[in-house]
């Protein structure tokens, strides 16, 4: 078995209610349609960076980073220290209220931004901020029709499940007035493959076909995520956006990118994910890695466009909470400042190549994508690419007995994801593959 890499970290020791007390207090006073990974459900009751550790003391490397929200690890030192400082001078206040946490943090995210997109509005999650960009793009606009893609997931309020399009993720009740979802342009498994190069151009026109004719002619915004996350790691192909935010402006639209796994640096090559695909969008969205775990989010527009919400008023009671501001700034903060982007360009090259390397000795590896520390890699089981389901399963739950936490996704879940927190070390990505290559030989022989 893999061993995993030397830390100094020692966690105190649990004394809380056992796992099987907490399972049953889960079960008994928690809605069942909470899911758990794994089999025999992990608990995590402690964390140190890219480290966590179950309540045996048992520790395993994080490589999925909470769902891809915690950023530079987990308590991170520096946004500890800011954020106890916050906690011990004031917990909460809102916008009514001047606070300098809020201020100073809108300030330091846009400048990570293209000039222009320089205002910030606060959530608590990736879905309020979804909706919202959405009644900002409807209110600006005076437009209703809205494009999102198929495969594509936005969170699971009713707005932003609207724009979801995995039946997995959906309810069949109202929700999604007028958005329409266009083809993925999934090159693996899609009608353009890797081998045509003008791939992305040729899906982009599936958005020109639904304005012309699924539409009335003139709409309200097109959101994407540069690379799909829950969907299974899918990059936009070169062309593609460049392609559908001229279709969708020519329309009247605005053009939303969904930053929330995507952006911070995780892609390595850009800070937000849109910067790879040579496009800047009317609004972004961002949540997940932006607090390093709190519940934070944002939408980031141009003055003009955030103008739109003076209409009426507009409020969110949490957004800009003093102690989430202080630790998004903090977070942004150690992401600049100690390069993260850069280690996820370095250390994602050096992920992407050992994965290549693995895909020659298992054929049951179809397809590894993505950039930076946002992979994917897709089981198969034969040539015709039938999701290979089950041996996803069984090698997600062999990494974790070895130690490595990873996701799953597609709308198969025959995708393993691989998001660890940025500040991942060498020695972790040699574990990571080390385990994936054991777990993968046990599982198909
Ligand atoms: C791309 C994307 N957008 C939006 C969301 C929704 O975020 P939240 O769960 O914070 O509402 C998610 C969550 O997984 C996401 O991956």
């Amino acid at each position: 078995m893999p061993d995993l890499p030397k830390c100094d970290y020692v966690p105190e020791t649990y004394v809380g209610p056992s796992k099987e007390e907490v399972k049953h207090l889960r079960s008994e006073f928690l809605t069942p349609a909470l899911v758990t990974y794994y089999r025999n459900p992990l608990m995590i009751v402690d964390g140190h960076m890219q480290y966590v550790f179950d309540e045996t003391g048992k520790r395993y490397l994080d490589g999925f980073a909470g769902i891809v929200s915690v950023s530079v690890g987990h308590c991170h030192p520096r946004i500890l220290e800011a954020i106890n400082i916050q906690n011990s001078r004031l917990q909460h206040t809102t916008t009514i209220y001047l606070h300098p946490n809020i201020a100073k943090f809108a300030e330091k995210l846009a400048s990570t931004l293209p000039d222009g997109l320089d205002v910030v509005y606060f959530t608590n999650s990736g879905s309020e901020a979804n909706d919202l960009a959405i009644l900002m793009a409807r209110a600006y606009t005076k437009n209703f029709d809205v494009i999102a893609l198929r495969n594509g997931y936005h969170g699971g309020s009713q707005g932003a499940m609207g724009l979801t399009a995995h039946s997995t993720w959906k309810f069949s009740v109202p929700h999604g007035f007028g958005v329409h979802h266009a083809v993925v342009p999934d090159r693996y498994r899609g009608h353009f493959g890797y081998d045509d190069p003008d791939a992305g151009e040729k899906f982009a026109l599936d958005v020109k076909d639904i304005i012309q004719r699924g539409s009335s002619g003139e709409i309200a915004a097109f959101i994407a995520e540069p690379i799909q996350g829950v969907g299974g790691v899918i990059e936009m192909p070169m062309g593609y956006l460049k392609d559908a935010y001229k279709f969708v402006r020519e329309a009247g639209g605005l053009c939303i990118a969904d930053e929330v796994q995507t952006g911070f640096g995780r892609t390595g090559d850009a800070f937000w994910g849109f910067q790879n695909c040579e496009v800047i969008p009317d609004i972004v969205t961002m949540a997940k890695g932006i607090g390093n775990g709190c519940p934070l989010a944002a939408v980031v527009t141009t003055k003009e466009i955030a103008n739109s919400l003076t209409e009426a008023i507009h409020f969110n009671t949490f957004g800009g909470n003093p102690v989430s501001c202080a630790q998004g700034l903090a977070t942004l903060e150690v992401i600049l400042e100690d390069d993260m982007q850069g280690n996820a360009k370095l250390l994602g090259t050096k992920l992407l190549e050992g994965l290549q390397a693995l895909q020659s000795k298992y054929s049951s590896i179809g397809d590894i994508r993505g950039r930076g520390l946002m992979v994917g890699l897709e089981l198969i089981a034969d040539d015709d690419k039938t999701p290979a389901t089950e041996l996803t399963a069984n090698v997600f739950e062999t990494c974790k007995d070895m130690g490595l936490i990873i996701g799953k996704g597609g709308y198969f879940g025959n995708v393993l994801r691989i998001k660890p927190p940025m500040c991942i070390t060498e020695a972790d990505i040699v574990f990571i593959l080390e385990v994936l290559d054991a777990a993968l030989a046990e599982e198909t022989t």
